[in-house]
């Protein structure tokens, strides 16, 4: 079948047969304000959950007898040859999940050959990425209100390898992340009665966070005023630290001063696809944020047939949110996206596992793709197309 035979697994991972066997290993790992800020989204979580019962609407319809031996998975996005059209999405601070964050992801990403996306606030620096790993890098922007920081990032990852950029626009504010409230979820998390308690029940992650390096979003800690750097939750967070004042001319002057592939992540609508398309985006995301920012929006997969009736001519379209399973991929990519992204999946992977827990994801989405393309009748990517659709009205019960 595809590109490299999956690695074998041992102990526990050889026992996760799939992304939701994954999440349930993380949920017992992790402490729980850690598992809830990456498994939770906003308000009452409907659309977190309605990304990928959406998928539900579209059905594959197979052709047979085409020899299918031979499976090619490989595809181009954003300037980087990749051997599949999955790759990671970026995710704000890796290290709480396992000591090794996003050095172990980017890792994993490049053995795969698929691109991984670094955030923002991450845990680990740009430095440390681009030296842990030659494969291909993107860097996901968020506005700062002190507009130098930007510079001074763009100029890190420029130097280190990072050949591509998106900026992300769904976080004008913090969404409601109800469960971080109930958890306490704080950055760095503090230490309460109730996580000591919580230190009995994790003592291995507790252990390597007390007596590790400090976590915390290293690109930007340095410059972040004295006070506002300590612990605070994600919403306070971003409300002190992000610009809610960001405008189409911010992406457009961004876009200008970014002389390699630029994507804008977070779109949902036609008239922001034909808006990116226009400053000259190389890429839209269609994206929600996973569910964890505009309760109600609607799902990745639902308006992407649009946005790639619209603007499919003029620039790649990525669609993320959701996507648990090859058969997903294979849909999106049928209804014409040039390749997926996911999140939580590969962040159940680090936290059941490190390094070795991110690759069995991407191995066994690898072998879900590849399986589902065979079984569909398609040998290569560009084979797919809305032929191979059938819409129905409403998700199954
Ligand atoms: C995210 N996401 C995100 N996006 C971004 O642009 N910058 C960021 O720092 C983060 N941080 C972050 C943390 C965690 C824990 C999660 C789960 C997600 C959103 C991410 O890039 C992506 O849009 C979603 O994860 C996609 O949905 P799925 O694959 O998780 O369903
Ligand atoms: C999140 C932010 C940090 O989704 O992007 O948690």
């Amino acid at each position: 079948m595809a590109g490299k035979p999956a690695r074998t697994p041992r102990g526990l991972l050889a026992r996760c047969h799939n992304i939701a066997d994954l999440r349930a290993v993380a949920r017992r790992r992790l402490p729980a304000p850690m598992f809830h800020y990456i498994d939770g989204g906003a308000d009452d979580e409907w659309t977190l959950a309605h990304n990928t019962r959406a998928f539900e609407q579209f059905e594959l319809v197979p052709r047979y007898l085409r020899n299918v031996e031979h499976i090619d998975l490989r595809t181009r996005v954003l300037g980087f040859d990749l051997d599949m059209p999955l790759y990671c999405s970026p995710t704000a601070m890796n290290r709480l999940f396992h000591h090794r964050g996003e050095i172990a992801v980017a890792e994993a990403a490049r053995d795969a050959g698929t691109l991984y996306a670094l955030s923002s606030i991450a845990s680990s620096t740009i430095q440390e990425v681009g030296t842990a790993s030659a494969g291909p890098k993107m860097f996901q922007i968020y506005v700062f209100r002190d507009r130098s920081l930007n510079d001074d990032l763009l100029a890190a990852c420029r130097e280190h390898g990072f050949a591509a950029t998106c900026l992300t626009v769904d976080v004008p504010v913090a969404g409601n992340r109800e469960r971080d409230l109930r958890t306490g979820m704080t950055i760095p998390p503090k230490l309460t009665l109730k996580s000591l308690f919580d230190i009995a029940l994790h003592p291995a992650w507790w252990l390597r966070y007390l007596t590790g390096p400090a976590v915390t979003v290293a690109n930007v800690a340095h410059r972040i005023a004295e006070g506002s750097a300590s612990i605070s939750t994600v919403v306070e967070y971003f409300n002190n630290q992000v610009d809610p004042s960001v405008t189409w001319e911010d992406a457009a002057r961004l876009r200008e001063e970014w002389d390699g592939p630029f994507a804008i992540k977070g779109i949902l609508s036609v008239d922001d696809a034909i808006r990116s398309a226009e400053i000259g985006a190389s890429a839209v995301i269609v994206s929600n944020h996973g569910g964890r920012q505009l309760e109600a929006a609607p799902a990745p997969i639902e308006v992407l047939p649009d946005i790639v009736d619209a603007v499919g001519d003029r620039l790649e379209v990525i669609l993320e949110g959701g996507v648990r399973r090859g058969n997903h991929v294979v849909k999106a990519l049928a209804l014409g996206a040039t390749a997926c992204a996911f999140g939580r999946p590969y962040l159940y992977g680090l936290a059941s596992g490190g390094r070795a827990g991110v690759d069995r994801v991407l191995d066994l989405m690898r072998a879900e793709l590849a399986r589902s393309m065979a079984l569909t009748g398609c040998t290569r990517i560009s084979e797919l197309d809305r032929s191979y659709i059938r819409r129905v009205q409403a998700p199954l019960p």
